[in-house]
């Protein structure tokens, strides 16, 4: 039987390139990128700026995908809030237009949305937990949501502080996603420089393993059922007590990392003070075992032995 061919959006991202490394056996895989021209021997790439209407529609008309995994998005948190017409044809325009071409040739789509369509008032966010976007980032994302559930066969997945290894945020380019780096690189290349760190104590998360994320979403894409996910580390945790952890496991020294609270500094968007979700849901869906901080950061450190060990601490 010949493979199905899965379309994967934003493939030289974190989660993207994930994802097409390990859909290659099962699909046919052709990805897309913007900015970052990417090499990979695991699928074709091709450059698709997806707030280009005309340039979508082709694409979709030429690569006819079975399904479609959608890993882009603009969120740069600070960016979104002061540039909104992007914000909006990136994180939802874009999601409605992709929903339209799938269902025009009976394709699933899987939607990557997040944690931040909350508000951040109590933590441990179920699925069926009222949203609260507090920033336009947020809104955006949620407005994607009602985008991709247009799509007649769908899943949407949300993800927390998403993490990993990866070779591509190291080269110095710079993602169209206006995120340089995932926040676990960016504080380990902090620790490498010997440069300070100040992390908040009081902004809670579920950091969510790149690679986690990309294996969750590629079995979405053969779960004929229609639903919104919680896929994300099962450790809800502190911004400051995630970086001693990975300082600890990087071979830093977890105590140089200044503690500092919200308030000590401003940021143009706001953020939620807890948006650390309980992905039960999904586990039990997939009989699928999710993994811990210690577990996450783990495989992390494992992979940046083999691939880059000079990032490591003593
Ligand atoms: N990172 C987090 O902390 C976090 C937290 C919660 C939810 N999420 C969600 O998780 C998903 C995956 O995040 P990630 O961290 O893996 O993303 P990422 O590494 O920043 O990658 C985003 C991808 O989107 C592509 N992209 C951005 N604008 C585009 C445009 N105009 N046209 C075409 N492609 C465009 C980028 O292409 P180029 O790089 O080639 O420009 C890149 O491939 C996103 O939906 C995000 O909202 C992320």
């Amino acid at each position: 039987m010949s493979k199905k061919t899965l379309l994967i959006l934003g493939a030289s991202g974190l989660t993207g390139y994930k994802a097409l490394q390990i859909a290659k056996k099962r699909f046919e895989v052709i990805g897309t990128y913007n900015q970052r021209a990417v090499q990979s021997d695991a699928g074709s790439l091709i450059k698709l700026d997806i707030s280009k209407e005309e340039e979508v529609k082709r694409a979709f008309d030429e690569i006819k995908p079975d399904c479609v995994l959608n890993t882009t998005a603009l969120h740069n948190v600070d960016y979104c809030e002061t540039h909104p017409e992007e914000s909006f044809n990136i994180n939802t325009k874009a999601v409605g237009l992709f929903a339209r071409l799938c269902n025009n040739k009976g394709s699933r789509l899987v939607h990557i949305s997040t944690d931040f369509v909350f508000g951040g008032e109590k933590g441990n966010y179920t699925e069926t937990d009222s949203p609260n976007p507090l920033s336009l980032y947020a809104k955006h994302k949620l407005e994607g949501e009602l985008e991709a559930r247009k799509c007649s066969s769908f899943s949407i997945l949300r993800p927390s502080v998403v993490y990993g290894w990866t070779h591509l945020e190291t080269q110095g380019s710079t993602s169209s996603s206006g995120k340089p780096m995932n926040f676990a690189l960016w504080a380990l290349s902090k620790m490498n420089k010997k440069e300070e760190l100040k992390i908040v104590t009081d902004q809670f998360t579920s950091p969510t393993l790149g690679d986690v994320l990309a294996a969750v979403s590629i079995r979405l894409l053969t779960f004929e059922k229609n639903d919104l996910y919680h896929v994300a580390g099962t450790t809800p945790i502190s911004r400051y007590e995630f970086t001693r952890k990975l300082a600890a496991i990087m071979g830093y020294d977890p105590n140089a990392i200044k503690p500092i609270e919200s308030k000590s500094f401003t940021q143009i968007a706001k953020r939620p003070m807890n948006s650390s979700l309980n992905c039960d849901k999904v586990q039990k869906a997939l009989n699928y075992k999710l993994l811990n901080v210690d577990e996450s950061l783990a495989v992390m450190r494992s992979q940046i032995e083999v691939e880059s060990p000079e990032l490591l601490g003593a």
